[in-house]
């Protein structure tokens, strides 16, 4: 094994957790100078459906390491000529890259390569699965926001059901004792077993309440969740923050993005400096996979 793979929260321990988690605050604040760390080494990043900010900052975190990223096209890649999975990624770990960076629209595709490579692979999204870097980096927000990560109050809202985001938050939630809660149209909630002692939020009010943190969650359109309500007006009255009062005092709103501008939030909310933590998001998720390399790459801590 060249180093540690990173396919969910799910397979992480809390000092997984902990240890990624500080690191991403110290490279944040000047106390870890990683930069030269991965000099030499090569990533390959292989997304398979759209992303802006995942790619991006999993490149620009590799690049602010010294590493050289190879992304591979999927639609200029031999698997347009019917190659599969499996012969795709023992050809390219042939080639000794340093680490995997994948993205799919199947559920459990990160595990189902680990078969076929041991070179370490990170989980940059899988179907309705896990979004493991995406929970770190909102950890990390709220760390900042907080100055705690045990017993925080979160709320999710939305399209939980086709939410990878959501399911990472969920097992984050277990493992740090959050009070979590979550509300959406029941068609985008998940199966029942999924719900052991989740409390499902009756309305709005009751959903933003007493929380530190409400999640919001986009419709999925390309998923079709948009089928699962009679229109995105409706939805936006129902399960949508249209101005920033609406929210108590301590409460913020966060997003992983893309956000439907106008329908889980508008444009007063999202902008809103003192409210929304969606750019903050971004910027930490440079920092986390920064880190999130550090840890699969086997940095020694001290060194890091
Ligand atoms: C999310 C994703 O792709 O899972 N976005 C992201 O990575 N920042 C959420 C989404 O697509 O709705």
């Amino acid at each position: 094994m060249k180093g540690k793979d990173f396919l969910g929260i799910r397979y992480l321990t809390r000092d997984d957790v902990e240890n990624v988690l500080k690191l991403s605050f110290y490279i944040k604040h000047g106390h870890r100078d990683v930069s030269e760390k991965l000099k030499g080494r090569k990533i390959i990043s292989i997304f398979f459906e759209s992303s802006t900010r995942t790619r991006t900052s999993f490149e620009i975190a590799a690049k602010n390491m010294g590493a050289s990223v190879v992304n591979i096209d999927y639609h200029q890649s031999s698997m347009v000529k019917g190659e599969t999975h499996k012969d795709t990624i023992v050809n390219l770990t042939a080639m000794k890259p340093d680490c995997f960076v994948v993205r799919n629209a199947n559920s459990g595709y990160p595990v189902f390569i680990k078969q076929f490579t041991d070179v370490p692979v990170i989980n940059a999204g899988d179907g309705l699965c896990e979004h493991p870097s995406q929970a770190i980096l909102d950890l990390l927000t709220m760390y900042e926001v907080k100055s705690r990560i045990d017993n925080l109050k979160v709320c999710i809202i939305g399209d939980i059901l086709h939410s990878r985001v959501a399911k990472s938050h969920i097992h984050l939630s277990r493992m740090l004792n959050w009070q979590i809660s979550l509300y959406g149209p029941k068609t985008m909630l998940p199966r029942e077993e999924w719900l052991s002692n989740i409390k499902i939020e009756k309305n709005l009010k009751e959903a933003l309440h007493g929380k530190d943190f409400i999640i919001f969650l986009r419709i999925q359109l390309e998923r079709k969740s948009g089928e699962d309500i009679p229109s995105l007006q409706e939805y936006s009255r129902h399960f949508g923050i249209s101005s920033p009062s609406a929210l108590p005092k301590d409460t913020y709103v966060m997003h992983p993005g893309p956000v439907n501008r106008n329908v889980e939030l508008s444009s007063e909310v999202i902008d809103h400096s003192g409210k929304s933590l969606i750019i903050n998001q971004v910027e930490n998720s440079i920092y986390t996979r920064m880190a999130i390399y550090s840890f699969c790459l086997n940095l020694p801590p001290e060194e890091a």
